[in-house]
């Protein structure tokens, strides 16, 4: 069924509360549209964790640099709402941005330490305009699940962390990166590549794997890990923010990642002509598994 439009904060609120008056769990996944398969698998876990699932569509301003792609970032509404009718997405939640910055606006929300190193060094502002949207949707959709990607590791970190420190009461859940059929991660930003680039784009992958497979061969060293996901990376990349292996829970500087120790994240953010795309992979044990789905048996 199609799912329902709503524009106004308050809507989303409101079927949301109804939608647990009924006895539903919900389940939210925000995005910036533009629509892929990452972000359906999103959908599709959140159906799986709740019977009443909202994603919301907002290209948010805050989140923006003023030298980065806020204007020409790709935006189909129609397309985007019935690739979620078919992930059985029940709300969209499509507001402008004077719905969620309107006049007098100014409360913003911070996670300094988590949102200092790897991206935050190159796009100052980024995770503070992401935790201050995602605070404000988390507070109009309340008690849910909400779903995000792997692919954007730290964010994942920030908003979790954010949602910890402000008592709100959505649980933050992470899915696996999905990835073209040559491995490249899907993103929105890849539509900006020309077939050249989109070529060299596969050296990031190229590099992780290399990584993986040296750590899976038993080489912990983060400086040797960072340097075998960096030399493919670097004989194609326009120009390297980082590549960089930290602590996976902390962000914190490793100097060495082992089976059974802490766990790592190798995480890789670089320019291929001139689109800034960015991919990682966790090294070490994976947690045991965050839930298991309430709808099984
Ligand atoms: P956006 O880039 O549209 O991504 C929305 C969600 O889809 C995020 O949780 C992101 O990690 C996830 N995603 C993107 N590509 C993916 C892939 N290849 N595999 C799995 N998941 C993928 O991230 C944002 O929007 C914004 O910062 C937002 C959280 C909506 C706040 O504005």
């Amino acid at each position: 069924m199609a799912p329902s439009i709503v524009k106004h904060p308050h809507e989303v609120r409101i079927a949301c509360e109804r939608a647990r008056a009924r006895g539903e769990r919900v389940a939210f996944v925000p995005t910036m549209g533009a629509l892929h398969a990452g972000h359906l698998s999103l959908a599709r876990r959140a159906k799986v964790e709740a019977g009443f699932v909202v994603a919301s569509i907002f290209v948010n301003p805050t989140q923006f640099g003023p030298n980065e792609d806020f204007a020409r970032y790709p935006r189909d509404l129609r397309a985007d709402v019935e690739k979620l009718a078919a992930a059985d997405v029940d709300l969209v939640f499509a507001p402008e941005p004077a719905d969620i910055y309107p006049p007098g606006d100014e409360t913003r929300v911070r996670v300094p330490s988590l949102s200092e190193p790897l991206c935050g060094r190159f796009r100052p502002g980024h995770f503070e305009g992401v935790a201050t949207v995602v605070a404000k949707l988390f507070a109009l959709v309340g008690e849910s699940t909400a779903i995000f990607g792997r692919k954007d590791y730290q964010q994942v970190v920030v908003l979790r962390r954010m949602a910890r420190d402000l008592f709100l009461p959505v649980r933050v859940l992470d899915v696996p990166t999905v990835r073209e059929l040559d491995g490249l991660a899907m993103s929105s930003r890849n539509a900006y590549l020309s077939p050249g680039d989109r070529e060299r784009a596969l050296a990031i992958v190229r590099g992780l794997d290399a990584a993986g497979r040296a750590f899976e061969a038993g080489e912990h060293a983060a400086r040797t890990l960072e340097g075998i996901a960096r030399e493919p990376v670097e004989a194609v990349a326009t120009s390297i923010d980082y590549v960089e292996l930290r602590d996976a829970e902390t962000l914190g500087p490793l100097d060495s990642v082992a089976p059974g120790g802490r766990r790592g994240v190798l995480a890789v953010a670089c320019r291929v002509g001139s689109t800034r795309l960015i991919d990682n992979l966790v090294l070490g044990q994976e947690p045991p598994p965050l839930s298991i789905p309430h709808n099984m048996g």
